[in-house]
C-alpha cells in the first residue's frame, strides 16, 4: 500500500461523517462512468451554511477517502466557499492520489456540489 499517502488510508481506516441525514436540504449522486462506483451526499444547510455533511460511497478506497475528506473540508463552510471545493484541491489535501487513481477523487466535490444544487432548487419551489 506503498502508493496510498497516510492521509488516504487514515480517512479509507476512518471515514468520517459516514451514512445518511434523513431529512437532508439536498441530496447529490454521482456515479463514476471509469468503474462504476457511486457516491451520494447528504447536507444540511442552517443560515447558508453547511451544518452538517454525511456520505454513502459504493467504491474503492480512495473514493471512500475522498468522500470523508470533501465532507470534513465542507463542514461549517458557506454554500459558495463549498461550491468552491475542487477535486484537485481534495485530492492534494489527502497528500495526492495514485495516478490510477485520480478518476477516484473526480466523485467527491462534484457530488457535494449537487446535493448544494439541489437544496437550492428546492429553495426555489418553496418561493
Ligand atoms: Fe471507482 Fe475508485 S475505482 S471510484
Amino acid at each position: 500500500m506503498a502508493f496510498y499517502s497516510e492521509k488516504v488510508m487514515n480517512h479509507f481506516q476512518n471515514p468520517r461523517n459516514v451514512g445518511e441525514i434523513k431529512d437532508a436540504d439536498g441530496i447529490g449522486e454521482v456515479g463514476n462512468p471509469v468503474c462504476g462506483d457511486m457516491m451520494t451526499f447528504y447536507i444540511k444547510v442552517k443560515d447558508d451554511k453547511l451544518e452538517d455533511v454525511k456520505f454513502k460511497t459504493f467504491g474503492c478506497g480512495a473514493a471512500i477517502a475522498v468522500s470523508s475528506m470533501v465532507s470534513e473540508i465542507a463542514i461549517g463552510k458557506t454554500l459558495e466557499e463549498a461550491m468552491n471545493i475542487t477535486n484537485a484541491m481534495v485530492a492534494k489535501e489527502l497528500g495526492g492520489l495514485p495516478p490510477n487513481k485520480m478518476h477516484c477523487s473526480n466523485l467527491g466535490a462534484t457530488a457535494l456540489h449537487k446535493a448544494i444544487e439541489d437544496y437550492k432548487n428546492k429553495q426555489k419551489e418553496k418561493k
